[in-house]
């Protein structure tokens, strides 16, 4: 990369006396100490967002519906639900096809599954007795394998197909007490990288688009959490792909984030690098 060294007396660039491998070590170290610092916010921001949002769609594991359900807010019926009252399977007797619907629709989902007292109109007695056959470890091999991608056997199974998820988004006032200190203060601590790679011998090109993904992709996030679901003056905003732009801002944001630490990092610590 030999046109890495012309940056240096370009006069294109007025800041090479400033950049940072030409300081001296105190400062140097310093500087070092404030950017692993800052990783290790990095870190600790994407361990807290895991936990703080995996369980948002009731399910774990960190997915779309999650970021989804926080921004947007998320109404899924439950696939047992759906499945009954759009009449399948077509074997079911009425009565019993009304139990399940009654006991899904209700609030005691877990309390009931195997509930002594309801005897053979237990949801679990109605699933054994008419679900198993295909949907149980113990149906057959001619069973239709879609059948078995579905299993009813326990409740741990029963239950991820049983719950209608409807979940509002987080309030307006929450996003807008969230907006002001993420966007200030990332903003701010994003304005502060950039300077610190911009008095580097990076390539400009690389700088520049470095910078562009980074600043981009934290104004499509933030824009994103209120084009998904708000309400700004009387006009409500709720737009699906803006779950999108929170994800794909987000992840170009805080990538760009770990890049231009490492850039920095390395403009204060190898020495040969443009030089000859
Ligand atoms: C004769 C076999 C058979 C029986 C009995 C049966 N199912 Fe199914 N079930 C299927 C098949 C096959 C599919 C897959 C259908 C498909 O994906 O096109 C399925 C799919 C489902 C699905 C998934 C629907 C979705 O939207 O993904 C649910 C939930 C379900 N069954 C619940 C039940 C329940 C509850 C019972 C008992 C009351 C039951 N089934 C009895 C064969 C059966």
């Amino acid at each position: 990369m030999s046109n890495i060294g012309a940056n240096i007396s370009s006069p294109g660039t007025p800041l090479v006396a400033f950049q940072l491998h030409r300081l001296g070590a105190g400062m140097r170290l310093g500087l070092t100490g404030l950017i692993v610092a800052l990783l290790m916010g990095l870190a600790a921001s994407a361990y807290t967002l895991h936990g703080h949002y995996e369980r948002r769609d009731e399910i774990p594991g960190l997915t779309r519906d999650d970021v989804k359900a926080a921004y947007h807010g998320l109404d899924a019926p439950s696939p047992l639900l759906r499945s009954l009252q759009g009449g399948h399977p077509e074997t079911l007797a009425k009565p019993d096809r009304d139990q399940l619907i009654a006991w899904l629709t209700g609030d005691k989902l877990s309390e009931n599954y195997d509930n002594l007292d309801l005897g053979p109109a237990a949801p679990a007695e109605i699933i054994a007795k008419n679900c198993l056959s295909c949907h149980g470890k113990a149906a057959g091999p001619n069973v239709d394998p879609k059948a078995k991608a579905v299993m009813l056997d326990t409740w741990d199974q029963v239950r991820k197909l049983a719950f209608s998820r409807k979940l509002e988004r987080t309030p307006d006032k929450i996003k807008a007490i969230s907006t002001h200190t993420h966007a200030l203060s990332m903003a701010t601590m994003s304005l502060a990288v950039l300077a610190m790679v911009l008095l580097s011998r990076w390539p400009r090109w690389i700088v520049g688009l470095v910078a562009m993904l980074h600043g981009l992709g934290l104004m499509v996030d933030i824009a994103g959490w209120w084009l998904a679901g708000s309400t700004i003056f009387g006009v409500t905003l709720h737009f699906d792909w803006a779950v999108d732009m929170i994800i794909i801002g987000g992840a170009a944001y805080s990538s760009t984030f770990a890049a231009l630490l490492g850039m920095a990092l390395l403009e204060l610590w190898w020495p040969a690098f443009g030089r000859r």
